[in-house]
């Protein structure tokens, strides 16, 4: 079948925070280790909000970059691109919508829920509601089996692969894919094809799993298969024809517990962020300023850190000696709120420091985020060009 393959995208919101550092960007570079990734700047679906005013986009995809860059999202092991230089996700959208039901389109959660949440804004647009429809262009163009996101994005996740379960059921059934297999079946050797024939007509004749699961394990033995072949022969076997488009799940992320300064989530919309690559002395006043448990008023009041925003950031900051510190000094009153949140403060700059040091060349140079996605860009657009051939073959869209 398909390699592994992970993929994500962020809307382009400009400077990131703490949050998304702790929630998305801290995951991303555990797993740029472990599978081959894909990570872009979702423009376009930053535009089906912002179509008003599209002028801030570009800038806030490039601060963006250099946060992920910062945070140690590294483009010698991921692929980082920018959806709209990459227009083969419009194309493969375009097909798609073709073949969506309204219906399917409307009843995802986040439709009304957004609609509502920005009611401002007019959100009763074709673009709009054709979000998750673009989301899933996003994903099936590079046949991503992984896809990390936060739960909110789960029923979009689910609705990928819905569309590509419903695009291989209309378009799977490649013309001649009977002649196609029976040829790749002659290339396993006269024995091997006798025995996956026999698991073939057991598995569709009887249902017997185990011999969808043996013809599959005799397929993997003979390595002179093509991949394209192979896959012909999981369809073949199973009777679903071919597989064009993978369903990909989702690889759910850990809701962050991020606190902001206020105690509740860390989010742009809360004005209680810390950016990534803050300086010093604004990291230092911003913590400092924070509330604290309000029945702590003098210094000699007693306080409870479980009613205080600080003793949160404690928890991600510092270490179980200086929890312990904090716990007995705060309880008998033995430590000021300046004395507590001083270990905060240096525990972000410690963190902060790296991320600082890796932006510095992107700043005094931006061609350098340029060559790293004009680089991104043209693999990406390799793997979209070679879905997008099948896609357009499963069709019958060729004109050669
Ligand atoms: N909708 C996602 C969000 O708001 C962003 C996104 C767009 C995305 N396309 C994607 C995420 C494809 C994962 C895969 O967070
Ligand atoms: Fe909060 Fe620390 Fe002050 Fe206690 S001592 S109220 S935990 S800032």
């Amino acid at each position: 079948m398909y390699a592994e393959r992970v993929l994500s995208g962020m809307r382009p919101t400009g400077s990131l925070h703490l949050g998304h550092y702790h929630g998305v960007l801290k995951n991303w570079i555990t797993l740029q280790h472990e599978y081959p990734c894909l990570f872009f700047v979702a423009d376009w679906h930053a535009l089906t909000t912002q179509y008003d005013d599209p002028h801030g986009i570009v800038g806030s995809s490039h601060d963006m970059l250099v946060d992920w860059l910062a945070a140690g999202v590294d483009p010698a092991r991921a692929i980082l691109f920018i959806q709209s230089q990459v227009p083969e996700h419009a194309e493969l959208h375009l097909l798609l919508s073709m073949m969506t039901p309204l219906s399917w389109l409307e009843r995802v959660p986040t439709y009304k829920d957004q609609q509502e949440k920005l009611e401002n804004k007019d959100l009763s647009t074709y673009g709009f509601l054709g979000y998750p429809l673009l989301q899933s262009a996003d994903i099936l163009i590079y046949r991503a089996d992984k896809v990390p996101v936060g739960e909110d994005q789960v029923p979009h996740i689910e609705f990928s692969r819905e569309i590509a379960r419903r695009f291989n059921h209309l378009y799977g059934r490649e013309p001649g894919f009977e002649d196609k297999a029976r040829e790749a079946v002659s290339k396993l050797g006269a024995k091997r094809a006798r025995r996956y024939d026999e698991l073939r007509k057991r598995f569709q004749q009887e249902g017997e799993q185990v011999a969808v699961e043996r013809a599959r394990a005799l397929l993997d033995e003979v390595p002179a298969l093509t991949p394209v072949e192979r896959e012909r022969l999981h369809g073949y076997l199973e009777g679903t024809g071919k597989t064009i488009l993978v369903e990909p799940g989702a690889l759910l992320t850990e809701a962050s517990r991020m606190p902001g300064l206020d105690g509740q989530k860390m989010s742009k919309s809360y004005g209680n962020t810390i950016t990534l690559r803050e300086d010093a002395a604004s990291v230092t006043q911003k913590v400092r300023r924070m509330p604290t448990d309000p029945a702590r008023i003098r210094r000699g009041d007693a306080g409870d850190p479980d009613k205080c925003p600080v003793w949160q950031l404690h928890q991600v900051y510092s270490d179980d000696a200086c929890r312990d510190w904090v716990q007995k000094g705060c309880r008998s009153a033995g430590i000021g709120c300046l004395d507590c949140k001083q270990p905060v403060i240096d525990g972000i700059l410690k963190e902060q420091a790296p991320m600082r040091e890796r932006a510095q060349p992107y700043l005094d140079d931006p061609a350098l985020v340029r060559a790293i996605i004009d680089d991104g860009n043209a693999k990406a657009r390799g793997l979209a060009r070679e879905t997008m051939r099948d896609v357009r073959d499963a069709m019958g869209l060729h004109y050669r």
